[in-house]
């Protein structure tokens, strides 16, 4: 079996090495953010954004880190595997309590947590479902918090699906672990950027890869029943890269994964990101 190569508090080992307390306040809290770096040919896709983004986390919840040592042990990850397609996973923890309790000491260090990953990228076209975003208001923050993400996922799954699109009051967010865009009268669009949504690095470079294809991206509000009317929809992540959506199982929709502007848009998108 491959042993998985890690790294926690700074000390490299194999997975199967790692103790973590239980008082550790990932485990008790869920009190700590993550990252999920994607690398294609051994090199690293928009390390600094998921870097800049790690520290935008930490900032939202007080947490100090050492970027350069973050980025050290990412990078010692890569270079320490044989792997040429995955994923670094990194994590930071506000650290161990003597005891349980919801406030948390000053005097706590933080813990980090990171292992190397294969992911093969391949393009799946997905069953969705549509359903309530119940997460909390705070979703731009990558947090390890993720009930409600696996909860609606995992009753999506019950029901043969890979994926959900929520929505919050009617007005669209984004999947459980992905970002949504589609297109409809020739246009693509996506939710806008607030509170409520995770700001995806891929929905970053594929936003700024249609730009300066001349393709126009609309970010806005969009109610669910928009979706009646779209032509095509796809997921965004960095283990998905752009995936099209085939159905939505709970709505109608004459969604086509051989529609031509989503066809387009994923030309565009993988000749920027796998390189
Ligand atoms: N998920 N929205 C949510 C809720 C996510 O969890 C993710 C990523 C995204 C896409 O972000 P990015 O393009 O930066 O990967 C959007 C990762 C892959 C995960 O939790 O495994």
């Amino acid at each position: 079996m491959r042993q998985i190569k890690a790294v926690f508090n700074g000390s490299f080992d194999s997975i199967e090495n790692i103790k973590v307390s239980p008082f550790s306040r990932a485990y008790t809290f869920s009190d700590s953010v993550y990252e999920v770096l994607p690398f294609y040919n051994k090199k690293l896709i928009a390390f600094e954004s998921h870097i800049l983004r790690l520290q935008r986390s930490v900032d939202a919840i007080n947490i100090t880190i050492d970027s350069k040592k973050v980025t050290d042990e990412i990078n010692q990850l890569l270079s320490s595997s044989d792997l040429e397609n995955g994923y670094v996973y990194y994590q930071v923890t506000r650290g161990q309590d003597l005891i349980r309790s919801h406030m948390y000491s000053d005097q706590i260090d933080i813990e980090t947590f990171g292992y190397i990953t294969p992911c093969s990228f391949e393009t799946k076209k997905l069953n969705v479902m549509l359903c309530e975003d119940t997460r909390w208001g705070r979703c731009d923050i990558k947090s390890t918090s993720l009930l409600a993400n696996v909860l609606s996922m995992n009753n999506a799954k019950s029901h043969a699906c890979d994926e959900i699109i929520m929505h919050k009051d009617g007005v669209l967010t984004e999947a459980g672990a992905s970002n949504l865009f589609f297109t409809a009268n020739e246009n693509v669009y996506t939710p806008a950027l607030t509170n409520n949504i995770l700001p995806g690095i891929t929905r970053s470079i594929l936003i700024e890869a249609l730009l300066d294809s001349g393709i126009k991206v609309v970010e806005g509000d969009f109610n669910y029943n928009e979706l009646h009317k779209a032509t095509s929809a796809w997921l965004t992540s960095s283990t998905k890269g752009m995936a099209p959506i085939e159905n939505i199982i709970n709505i109608e929709h004459s969604l086509s994964v051989d529609d031509s502007l989503y066809i387009s848009c994923k030309e565009i998108f993988d000749a920027k990101f796998f390189i």
